[in-house]
């Protein structure tokens, strides 16, 4: 994936601009930041579904959002509704052939691939139970399942731990990782990076309208992130875990303030 330049704004509001970044096969890559600082944004761009403001997006070398493009996508988290007519296993079956053909094509060897895949997420169990009637956590492994069912060349993941007990944060990012093994570039969005951390090659720290690249020990350090939200954030290394401690309370941007409201500086 390779970025120029990039910047994107809604209306007045920048979320980031003057990216250049190249991420290649194989790297595992998180975008870490506030709610509202751009990086689910950020994912779609790279899927081609939300257009840069300024400068150029390529995905293998080509713009990106093309029909056949090896990209698996783990959007952010949203429940299923209970009457959703689906099996568990039929939304992993979707990941294999839904959006090749348009239609399922359905044989023993995309049965025995779903099997694998199930198994792989520990979801073997609820298979056939319809995913509007599973937990969050449930449906999340699925997704992923789903996610990683082509074997993509590149893996965006929204927030793909959210949910999920301790025993599967770690087994789904060591599926996660086992797919970047092959070859595959994975980018990964999340709020908590200690249960990525012996995976991570580089995060891209967004806050405020600014952003910083480089590997954990060049961005998750006091300096970097005090400057990226403009106040006092002290980082600290725990028993080999990143604590973050002082981070404003406001990290989002002021959306359009009340109008009795003086707006707050962030
Ligand atoms: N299509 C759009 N039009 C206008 N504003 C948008 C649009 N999409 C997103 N935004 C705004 O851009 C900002 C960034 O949104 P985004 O979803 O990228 O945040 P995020 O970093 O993923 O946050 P979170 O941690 O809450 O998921 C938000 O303030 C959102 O309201
Ligand atoms: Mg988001």
């Amino acid at each position: 994936m390779r970025l120029r330049n990039a910047s994107l704004a809604f209306g007045d509001r920048t979320l980031w601009a003057g990216l250049d970044l190249d991420i290649r096969e194989g790297e595992f890559f998180a975008v870490l930041g506030p709610n509202g600082s751009g990086k689910t944004t950020f994912l779609k761009a790279l899927l081609g579904a939300v257009p840069l403001t300024t400068g150029t997006v390529e995905v293998g070398g080509r713009a990106p959002g093309r029909r056949g493009d090896h990209v698996g996508y783990i959007p952010q988290q949203k429940m299923f509704a209970p009457t959703t007519p689906m099996r568990a296993r039929d939304l992993v079956a979707l990941g294999i052939d839904g959006h090749r053909w348009g239609i399922r094509l359905r044989s023993r060897a995309v049965d025995r691939r779903v099997d694998a895949l199930l198994a792989k997420v520990g979801a073997t169990e609820y298979a056939k139970v319809p995913v509007g009637l599973l937990s969050g956590g449930e449906q999340q492994r699925l997704r992923v399942a789903q996610a990683i069912a082509d074997n993509p060349r590149v893996l965006l993941c929204d927030e793909p731990l959210l949910s999920l007990d301790l025993n599967h944060q770690q087994a789904v990012s060591g599926l996660i990782d086992a797919q970047r093994r092959e070859g595959a570039a994975v980018v990964l969005v999340t709020h908590e990076i200690n249960p990525i951390l012996d995976y991570l090659d580089r995060v891209l720290y967004i806050a405020d309208g600014k952003f910083r690249i480089g590997t954990v020990e060049e961005v998750m350090t006091t300096e970097v992130l005090s400057e990226l939200y403009g106040s006092r954030v002290e980082v600290s290394r725990v028993n080999g875990r990143i604590v973050v401690v002082g981070l404003p309370d406001a990290t989002t941007h002021a959306h359009a303030p009340e109008p009795h409201q003086e707006e707050q500086p962030a």
